[in-house]
């Protein structure tokens, strides 16, 4: 049976399985570096690249994680959100966040329907954070223009999509402090990894 339990050991083995590649990746390099180094091969020779100014990096490390952190300043609610998501988001998501069926995901709707025969994933029915909800749209919405919202701006989409779903009220303002409070319905069905040294929790 397809259970979302199982899709989350899955993408926990993934990504521990990609990390144990990237570690056996910078060995090799490790040891190639050994090899130039005695045939007297300085890489500073290649000329190639420089090193990330401290506003590029900046700019890229965007990561939210769960427990909120990395969330940036800013704020919205739902009633910003809802003009927002008219202008950016309703073309493919549809007026009601129900989604374009088999193009664009529904956004809203599915809560309890998971271990139906139809289970409905949307953000209110699977998403286990709020906060990654954030993340996720801040780096990939809207599809066709990326990276293109505020901060406040995502604060206001992410509170329309959670206030459609009834998660929020209308007026409760989404910043780093309230958003990693909110209580997602389907929090509480993923199983945290239990291997010791992942120390993963809820
Ligand atoms: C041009 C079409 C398009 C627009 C505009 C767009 N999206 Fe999306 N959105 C997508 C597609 C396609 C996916 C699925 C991407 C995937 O699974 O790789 C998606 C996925 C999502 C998801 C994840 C859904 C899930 O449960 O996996 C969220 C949340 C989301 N979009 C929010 C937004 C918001 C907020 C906006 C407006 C600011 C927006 N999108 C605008 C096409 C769009």
């Amino acid at each position: 049976m397809f259970s979302p339990r199982l899709l989350i050991t899955a993408s926990v083995a993934f990504t521990l399985g990609m990390a144990a590649f990237a570690q056996s990746n910078a060995k090799q390099a490790n040891s190639s570096k050994a090899a130039a180094s005695s045939a007297d091969v300085p890489s500073t020779d290649l000329h190639l690249g420089r090193p990330a100014t401290d506003e590029e990096i900046k700019a890229a490390d965007i990561t939210t994680l769960p427990d909120g952190t990395g969330l940036p300043p800013g704020k919205g609610d739902a009633t910003h959100g809802k003009s927002l998501y008219a202008s950016k988001c309703a073309s493919c998501h549809n007026d009601h966040l129900e989604g374009r069926q088999g193009q664009y995901p529904a956004l809203a709707g599915g809560i309890g329907s998971l271990t139906s025969a139809r289970p409905v994933k949307t953000v209110g029915s699977y998403w286990p954070y709020a906060t990654t909800v954030f993340d996720y749209v801040r780096r990939a919405m809207p599809y066709d223009h990326p990276r293109s919202l505020s901060n406040d701006e995502i604060y206001s989409a992410v509170a329309y999509i959670l206030f459609v779903n009834k998660i929020i009220g209308e007026n409760d303002e989404m910043n780093a402090q309230t958003l990693p409070k909110v209580k997602m319905p389907n929090r509480d069905s993923f199983y945290p990894d239990q291997r010791p040294d992942v120390k993963s929790k809820r």
